[in-house]
């Protein structure tokens, strides 16, 4: 018989065709425990799935082998326990990063040349004989971009930067032996040096609001701020109060709290250009990914080897 792989909740239709050509796929809702009968949770060998993976599966799913999730951060599974269980866990890293790069520089361009702003303010009709939308208070050129994180995707931010003749720097927990940037030891000593930051890093205990009213002082009342990575990491009660008092001049957002919320304070905040998690949702970046969900299935149960398995569960060869 078939190898039982287990879909809870929403996935991409490329990954359930996939996985529906070689396995039996059982889907369900996403649930705290899951509404399966223990015969069939017993026949599961893989997971696929978005977001959290409940630790109370772990003890549903006596059999699993492996769980592949579907996007870079994999934050809503702890993997260390899987590795510990002797589960492997898979992401889906690189095929997203030009997209949430793209974004990134998009998102910091925007919120320096307000084109959200004056495209409604088009749309709105003001654009009249003798009216002009106000000019921008900054301009991108001369400044002097941080990067919070410099993992794949923080390269190629960086990367992409280089030609638009600013300064880059960067703060992570260690240096990068050949990464061409100022490095900075702290993420405050990284904020005293730029104007301009771009965190892209992952949720762990370590980034939790470790963007805070320290770090918008220390950016000053032109700093811009962006977000790609995670909510989790920005105090958004202190980023309100900053851009309200002007403690810093803007913020790009692409990710949140606590999604899908968005603080009303955040809404009304002066200089925001505010998206919905949309870092890599583009139809090509969000195919990639879900090949890359379904290729970590099929290579583990016909090859005994996950392509992407994440640093917490490394393959015993
Ligand atoms: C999106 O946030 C991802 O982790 O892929
Ligand atoms: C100093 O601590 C720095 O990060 O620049």
């Amino acid at each position: 018989s078939r190898i039982a792989v287990l879909v809870p909740g929403k996935m991409h239709d490329r990954v359930l065709a996939q996985l529906k050509d070689r396995f039996e796929v059982v889907t369900v809702d996403r649930d705290e425990t899951l509404k399966l009968d223990a015969e069939t949770a017993k026949r599961i060998r893989g997971v696929a799935l978005s977001g959290v993976f409940p630790a109370a599966w772990f003890e549903q799913l006596p059999n699993v082998e492996i769980v592949a999730s579907f996007g870079v951060g994999y934050d809503g599974i702890d993997a260390k326990l899987a590795g510990s269980k002797g589960i492997i866990v898979t992401n889906t890293p690189d095929v997203l990063n030009d997209e949430v790069a793209d974004t990134a520089v998009a998102l910091l361009l925007n919120a320096i040349r307000e084109l959200p702003k004056a495209e409604a303010w088009l749309r709105d009709s003001n654009w009249k004989p003798g009216a002009a939308y106000p000019l921008t208070r900054f301009s991108l050129k001369g400044r002097h971009v941080g990067l919070y994180g410099l993992g794949r995707i923080g390269l190629e931010i960086a990367k992409r930067l280089e030609p638009f003749k600013v300064k880059i720097s960067y703060h992570t927990r260690s240096r990068h032996a050949d990464a061409p940037y100022d490095y900075h030891p702290t993420l405050k000593g990284l904020a005293e040096a730029v104007d301009t930051l771009i965190a892209i890093v992952p949720k762990t205990p370590q980034t939790h609001k470790t963007i805070n009213a320290e770090i918008f002082t220390a950016l000053g009342p032109d700093g811009i701020v962006i977000n790609i990575g995670r909510g989790w990491t920005m105090d958004e009660d202190a980023l309100i109060a900053a851009l309200n008092a002007g403690t810093i001049g803007g913020a790009g957002l692409d990710v949140f709290y606590d999604e899908p919320n968005v603080p009303a304070g955040l809404l009304s905040a002066p200089n925001t250009v505010l998206v919905p998690h949309v870092g890599s949702a583009s139809i090509p970046t969000r195919n990639a990914m879900a090949d890359l969900v379904a290729e970590n299935l099929i290579s583990w149960f016909e090859q005994g080897k996950p392509v992407t398995p994440v640093a917490e569960t490394p393959v015993k060869q």
